[in-house]
């Protein structure tokens, strides 16, 4: 199956899948700047990657937008967080992110990356200093918070190739 694999990425982690998935696949990689003056005639399959950005997914308007145009193709969607594959709260982000009928377009999944504060932009730090500002400040943090708080107080990388088998999975269906 011809697939491109677009992503955005500001750290890395989100670029490293793709580059991840692509090499696996044998498909082409592209960073989403570069993607949007390319024609996708001969892709049978689409795959976008971002980052989770409070809660959304960074530039998932693009992908959004062209669903119509690539109601022919395979598209599948991944998104890059700093939470580990286990947290609850994954499954019902995408399920704000993408409306049900989206959902029956667009495959959806999770990667593990972590966070890389020497390649992070300066709003970007500030937003995170701002929200880990308010999670030491919470009073009666349950414990889930606590681990969260002290995880996310320096850089960590918990990305690993294992989580691109499911997406790896879905395009040979
Ligand atoms: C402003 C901001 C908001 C973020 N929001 C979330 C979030 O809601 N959920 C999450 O899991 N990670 C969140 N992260 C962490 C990034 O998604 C994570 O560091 C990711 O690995 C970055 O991917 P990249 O290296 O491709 O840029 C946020 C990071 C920043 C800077």
């Amino acid at each position: 199956m011809k697939t491109i694999v677009i992503y955005t990425s500001q750290t890395g982690f989100t670029k490293r899948y793709a580059e991840w998935i692509a090499e696996a696949a044998g498909a082409d990689c592209l960073e989403l700047s570069a993607a949007k003056k390319k024609d996708f005639t001969a892709y049978e399959a689409i795959i976008f990657g971002g980052w989770a950005c409070a809660g959304n997914i960074s530039k998932i308007s693009w992908l959004k937008g062209n669903i119509d145009n690539w109601a022919d193709k395979k598209l599948i969607a991944f998104f890059v967080g700093a939470s580990p594959i286990d947290n609850p709260e994954i499954k019902a982000a995408l399920n704000q992110i993408f409306k049900e009928s989206e959902r029956k377009k667009v495959e959806t999944f999770y990667c593990p990356g972590g966070l890389n504060y020497e390649k992070m932009s300066t709003p970007s730090k500030l937003m995170m200093k701002m929200f880990i500002k308010t999670l030491k400040a919470k009073k009666d943090k349950t414990e889930k918070e606590q681990v969260m708080l002290k995880m996310i107080s320096s850089s960590y990388d918990i990305s690993d190739k294992k989580y691109i088998e499911p997406i790896l999975q879905c395009l040979k269906k």
